[in-house]
């Protein structure tokens, strides 16, 4: 089968491409990203060597560059992992994640229903149910929990996921989303909270922890969360949402504190700084529907997945420096 995954050179596309690159030779996967900021073509070089793999530098709301690949592959499944996806620059400018996350998601669809495709999946977000509250553990979003947004990010992937059910109620194309918590692994942007406390924990750097790091995050290995993403374009229902949880919740704080545990580091690193705008209080998620429809389940533990995690930024400081001094940009040349 041919697959379009869109937003491959990012931290959750790239893992999953790494992943199905390998388990599926049969199977040719074509990488369509625009190389924004939050794109790095290192995450996904070596796979230029495979005869299974290629990577196309365009933008998913491309309309005309965008017609034209799915009439030269001939795509059977479309995964659309692209997004601009970090909550504050959200903040500060809403305008892109409308763009790339809502029109880039009807691009790819009319396309798919252009030229026809198997399956198109939406890799969705737990943020679009809002939040739960702190004092409230019994509490969890299941997939009949109501989209209620806080933040212009999340409120963009909620309008992309209604559209992407629209387009199976009205046009039949064959859908499916899933909705994943919070993500850690290998080839997260040093934006985000685990990257960003590594970073500058090895360095000795002040660690900014929003309010008083009392908000909870359920944390998902991004290879769990990749392995649900497979089983569901494969065998997942047409016109249904799975969620996809790491039953792993933690305060920011709880995690900042594990990670300079771990790294041999003082907690005197933490700074507490002004408040998210916003900010959700708890994120926890109800996985039990695919865990029963299609036996997915977590591979890692969070003790063990956070300590390779770990290990894999002490070990590719490079990968990182590369990234801040801003030279991973010349990597991919047209
Ligand atoms: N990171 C998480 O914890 C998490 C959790 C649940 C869901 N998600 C969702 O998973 C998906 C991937 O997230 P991520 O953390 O890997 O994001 P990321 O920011 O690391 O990667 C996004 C990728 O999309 C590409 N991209 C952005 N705009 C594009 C455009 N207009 N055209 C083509 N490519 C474009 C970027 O270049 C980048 O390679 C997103 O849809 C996100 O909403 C993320």
């Amino acid at each position: 089968m041919k697959f379009l995954i869109t937003g491959g050179a990012g931290f959750i596309g790239s893992n999953y491409l790494h992943y199905v690159t390998e388990k599926y030779p049969e199977d040719y996967f074509v990488c369509l990203d625009a190389l924004t900021y939050a794109g790095n073509y290192n995450n996904i070089k070596d796979l230029e060597k495979r005869d299974n793999f290629k990577f196309v530098h365009g933008d998913i709301t491309d309309k005309e560059l965008v017609d034209k690949l799915f009439e030269e592959e001939k795509f059977d499944i479309v995964i659309n992992f692209a997004a601009e996806s970090h909550v504050d620059n959200s903040i500060k400018n809403p305008s892109i994640f409308l763009t790339t996350n809502i029109i880039g998601t009807q691009v790819l669809m009319d396309a798919c229903r252009k030229y026809g495709v198997k399956r198109y999946h939406q890799v969705s977000t737990d943020e679009v149910y809002g939040d739960l509250p702190l004092d409230r553990p019994d509490l969890l979003f299941t997939e009949d929990t109501p989209i209620h947004t806080s933040s212009p990010y999340s409120s963009s992937k909620a309008g992309a996921d209604l559209l992407v059910m629209a387009y199976y109620r009205t046009f039949n194309l064959p859908v499916t989303i899933s909705r994943c918590s919070n993500n850690y692994g290998p080839y997260q942007f040093p934006e985000k909270l685990i990257p960003v406390v590594i970073s500058k924990a090895l360095k000795d750097e002040k660690i900014p922890v929003y309010g008083t790091g009392e908000n909870v995050r359920d944390w998902i290995h991004v290879h769990d969360h990749n392995v649900g993403v497979d089983m569901i374009v494969r065998n997942g229902k047409v016109g249904e949402v799975y969620n996809l949880g790491g039953h792993s919740e933690k305060t920011n704080l709880e995690l900042v504190k594990l990670i300079l545990k771990e790294l041999g580091k003082s907690e005197d690193l933490i700074e507490f700084v002004a408040d998210r705008k916003g900010h959700d209080l708890r994120y926890a998620i109800d996985s039990s529907k695919v865990e029963k429809e299609l036996n997915w389940n977590r591979s890692y533990t969070f003790e063990d997945g956070i300590k390779e995690t770990i290990d894999w930024y002490t070990s590719n400081t490079d990968w990182i420096d590369n990234i801040l001094s801003g030279e991973y940009k010349e990597a991919y040349k047209d």
